[in-house]
Order: structure tokens, then sequence, then C-alpha cells
């Protein structure tokens, strides 16, 4: 058929049939099909959406674009641990190596930051000389020295998404439920895992600004996942503020390493506690989210995590003297507090708004180009729920150049903190779970 008429069918919300839809996308990918016809389907899809049969389509066909990522001859029980991107996510640095002290192995490609939220690549290259496994059989070794698998993204891994998603971004097509879920799915489907978390951000800073339209995306995520015959569970997690107090690539690794010693923030230690847990139950070790929990909450603090995290960093050619002295990545030439302005309690802070305030002061890209400083960032002292006296320290700025992007770093961030008069609620981190 030809891509005209299978655009018309999409247009008309006629049913594709399996081999018009994997037909149509192959000669995409191929280069037959033009972007401006690819463009026209995207459209299509916005405005009608898929049947959970061309879902299934479109998945398969994006995740059998390239090469899968088989981990041949690990026998660990795997978990994949996606976040959908926050401020101040600094999740799978800390989430992995609790998952290797109960055994669990991780399986993820992590990529580079860009915009207001930052990369899990980003963060653990704060590490000199740290560099994540290049391959197939790199990630492998680190994962049965260690029980961590985290590699990075490489082309040649369902490049049929990478094309779509740069023409989704330049085509208004990017937020379609089904379009979103595809991609992501078939990114997970096309590394090897015994389990699927997923943790959907909800919130100001997110992608997903509130909890409905998060569980309707989590909904069709976890059913291409189940028609896959994977094991998905979907965490609902808020991202109204930042997650945990620092902020920046070096500040972040910082608290993950610090939160693994039992001197992390509570709201990041409940998302790392929590995430093991729905790990535990999918390795089948409990038979209760709570009951893994309580074992979770039992490790985090012995050292054992630490000990598989610096182990991994080793693996990658990273100085292990950063984990074992994390405070090696606080090297920034200045610090500066932001004052509160009033007295009151804190009744906001727009996770949003905190991001680029950070990427202002070098910590993200605003364009792919852009080189990250590795030192800067922002560290909250003060967040929702919090009371506090007009000129109490809200939160410390690390930072490397005086000029005017400090200047609006330092505004931005005094304008995401909103005040009340009276008591406001420490919001929770779990939103839900599915
Ligand atoms: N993240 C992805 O990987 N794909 C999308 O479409 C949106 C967010």
């Amino acid at each position: 058929m030809r891509a005209v008429d299978i655009i018309a069918k999409k247009r008309d919300n006629i049913l594709l049939s399996d081999e018009e839809l994997k037909g149509f996308l192959e000669s995409y990918l191929s280069g037959e099909t033009t972007d401006y016809q690819m463009s026209a389907f995207l459209m299509a899809v916005y405005l009608n959406g898929l049947s959970e049969h061309e879902l299934k389509t479109l998945t398969q066909t994006m995740r059998d674009s390239g090469e899968l990522i088989k981990l041949n001859g690990v026998e660990r029980f795997l978990i994949d641990k996606h976040s959908t991107g926050g401020v101040g996510d600094k999740t799978s640095i800390a989430l992995a190596p609790l998952l290797s002290v109960f055994g669990i192995g991780t399986a993820k490609m992590s990529g580079k930051g860009l915009g207001h939220t930052g990369g899990t690549l980003d963060k653990f290259e704060a590490i000199p000389g740290f560099k994540f496994p290049a391959t197939e059989e790199d990630m492998v070794k680190t994962i049965e020295h260690t029980g961590i698998g985290i590699m990075g993204q490489t082309e040649n891994v369902v490049p049929l998404d990478k094309k779509l998603y740069a023409l989704r971004d330049v085509t208004a097509t990017v937020s379609s439920y089904p379009l979103i879920a595809s991609s992501i799915m078939s990114k997970k489907l096309a590394v090897r895992s015994d389990g699927i978390i997923l943790d959907v951000k909800v919130g100001d800073g997110a992608f997903m600004k509130n909890l409905a339209d998060a569980q309707k995306l989590a909904n069709i995520m976890r059913g291409i996942g189940e028609m896959f015959g994977r094991k998905v569970h979907i965490v609902l997690s808020g991202m109204e503020q930042p997650l945990g107090d620092g902020i920046g690539n070096g500040l972040e690794v910082y608290e993950a390493i610090e939160s693994l010693k039992g001197n992390g923030p509570k709201d990041f230690e409940k998302l790392i506690t929590t995430i093991t847990g729905i790990a535990l139950v999918q390795k089948g070790d409990v038979s209760s989210i709570e009951e893994g929990v309580k074992l979770a909450e039992e490790k985090l603090h012995t050292g054992e995590a630490v000990k598989a995290l610096r182990d991994f960093v080793e693996d990658c050619g990273g100085d292990p003297s950063y984990i074992e002295n994390p405070e090696k990545f606080l090297t920034a030439t200045y610090t500066l507090d932001v004052k509160a302005e009033q007295d009151g309690y804190i009744a906001s802070l727009m996770a949003e708004k905190v991001g680029n305030s950070a990427m202002l002061l070098g910590a993200g890209r605003e364009t792919k180009e852009d080189e990250i400083d590795h030192a800067v960032g922002i560290v909250l002292k003060k967040k929702v729920g919090d009371k506090v006296s007009k000129g109490d320290t809200l939160a410390i700025m690390h930072y490397n150049q005086k000029n005017q992007k400090l200047e609006d770093a330092i505004a931005l961030l005094s304008g995401a903190y909103g005040y009340s008069d009276s008591l406001v609620k420490t919001p929770e981190v779990i939103l839900d779970i599915q």
C-alpha cells in the first residue's frame, strides 16, 4: 500500500493491519517514506490515537528496528527501572546498588540530560575517569561483578524511535499518550529484564503535570509491557518540588551516597526503598510491597550498597575514592545562601524553576552541544511544609562563575518558593502504585 493511503486510513480512523503499519514504519526507517509523510501520519495518530493492536505493532516494530541487548549468560534476576525525568532525580545511583545487595541486577540504558532535568550519565560523569560500559559485553561484566548494569545509549538500539522522536519534537506530536508509551516501552523491551519498574513523575517539574494524566500514561505502558509478557509496576511519584535536596550532577551523586549511609533526605529514601520493595515482589522474595520495603529499609544503611557502587565505579574506570570520600564532589569555587523573604510556611517550591536555576549555573544543557559543569548546583535547606523566618537560608547555590546568569539563577530560585501564613502539610513522594 502507498504511504499516502496509510496516512489517509489513519486520518479517517480506519484500523491499520499489522502488515500495513509495519511496512509503513519500515519504509520510513529505510528512507523510502519521507519526513513530511511521517509528520502527517504522526499528527493523525496524535488526533485519532491507536488501537491496542496498532500500539503493539508500533512498539514491536520500534523494538526490532535495531540491536537487542540480550545479556546472555547473566543469571541474576534483572530489573529495568525507568524514570520519566524530574529535578533532583538521582534514583538510579542509589537504587541500583541497593538492589544489588538483594542479589537483583539492574539492566538499563541511560542518556545525557537536556533542559531542566538531568541525565544519569551526566551525574556519573562527575566522577573523574568514569565511562559507562559501551558494549553489551562490558555491561555483562559489571552486572556479574557488582549487580549494576547501566550502559550508555547506543545508536544501534531502537533507531526507529530516535528518528520518530526527532520528528515529533518539531511537529508538535510529542505529547501523545500512545506515542510516548510506545517510545518508552520499545526501549525497555529492547533490553532483557525480568521486571520493569516505571517511575512516572507527576507535577510542575515533570512531563505529566497531574495525577490523572500520569495514571492514563501508566496504564498504557503497563498494558504494553504485559502484551510482551513482562512484569510491570508503575510508581507515580511527586515532582511538584524537587526530589531530595541536591540538584546538580556531583551534588546528586554526593546525596545518593550519603543516602546509602543513612544521611539522606526522607523523600528520597522513601522512593528508593519503595522501588526496592516492588523489585523484591517481582523477584518473588516477598509477597507484599510493604514486606519488601521493610527489608530495603533494614539494608539501606548497612554500607553494603556503598561497596557495590564503589566497585561499579571502579569497573567503569572512575576514581573510587569519590565514593569513599563523597565530600570530594563539593568543589565549586563559591557558595551563596538564598534567604527567606518573609516569615511563614513554605507552600510551594516549583521544581521546574529550581531545575532551570541549576541549569543557569551550568548544571544542565540548554542545547545538546552545551558543556556541563559537574560541580555546580543547588542544595535545598527548606522544602514544602517547613516553617521559616525571614532571613533563614532556603537553599545554598554552588557556582563557579559570577555573571548575569548567576543573578538570573538567584532570582529564579527565590521566585520558586511560595509562602503561606498557615500550616502546610509535607507532600507525599509516593502518590500511587499500579
Ligand atoms: N521519553 C521518551 O523516551 N519518549 C517519549 O516519547 C517521551 C519521553
